[in-house]
């Protein structure tokens, strides 16, 4: 059974982008993987202090739950990042998480992962295309082989309108647009490692 680890952006606990990534978990579990989601708003995760460590040994030099994280996303052959659009990027918690991946590229242990993006902007206002842009940059440093959300709407991965009211609960496209995404990982990780 192939895993699928779903990491949410936001510094909100069950806000939007924690609500269309499970969206996507469970249409990965619907069509058979094991799943898991990381919210980066509840662990601890410091920036990056450029130390170069990482790439003498392999390790990052800081302990904190990001060792956690790197373990269980060197045994998944799934990943599906989602963030909030803050000021048109990702959240901080998901840049930190970016940048402490990266002992994962020492050897590119993320190489040939099916992965894909998600993001959440409040209405109106725009940005998830910027956001999955950033997110598929992120992927394709690490050699992984990035996904959109797939027939029949085919675009960017999911792509929702939130809001700190939650209103993505109403986005149909938003919900659509993750659910294929969830789905498209899980099935082309299931042809690769399956
Ligand atoms: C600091 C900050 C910056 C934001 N910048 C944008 C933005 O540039 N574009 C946008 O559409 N929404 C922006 N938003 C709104 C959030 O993206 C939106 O409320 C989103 O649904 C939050 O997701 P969450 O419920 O998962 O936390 C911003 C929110 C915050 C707190």
């Amino acid at each position: 059974m192939v895993k699928i680890i779903g990491i949410v952006g936001s510094p909100r606990a069950g806000g939007n982008t924690e609500f269309l990534v499970k969206k996507a978990l469970e249409s990965a579990q619907e069509v058979g993987a094991e799943t898991e989601l990381i919210n980066l708003g509840s662990v601890d995760i410091e920036p990056c202090i450029a130390c170069d460590i990482c790439k003498g040994t392999g390790e990052c030099a800081i302990y904190d739950d990001m060792r956690d994280i790197t373990e269980k996303l060197k045994k998944s052959q799934g990943l599906i990042i989602g963030s909030p659009v803050y000021f048109g990027n990702v959240t901080s918690q998901m840049k930190m998480f970016m940048d402490r991946s990266r002992p994962l590229r020492g050897d590119f242990k993320l190489r040939n992962i099916i992965a894909g993006a998600i993001s959440v902007g409040g209405s109106r206002n725009g940005g998830q295309e910027t956001v999955c842009s950033a997110i598929h940059e992120f992927l394709l440093i690490h050699d992984a082989i990035v996904v959109g959300d797939g027939a029949p709407l085919a675009h960017y991965g999911g792509t929702g309108v939130g809001g700190p009211k939650g209103d993505t609960k109403k986005d149909i496209v938003g919900i659509e647009t993750s659910k294929n995404l969830g789905k498209r990982v899980t099935e082309l990780a299931q042809r690769l490692y399956g």
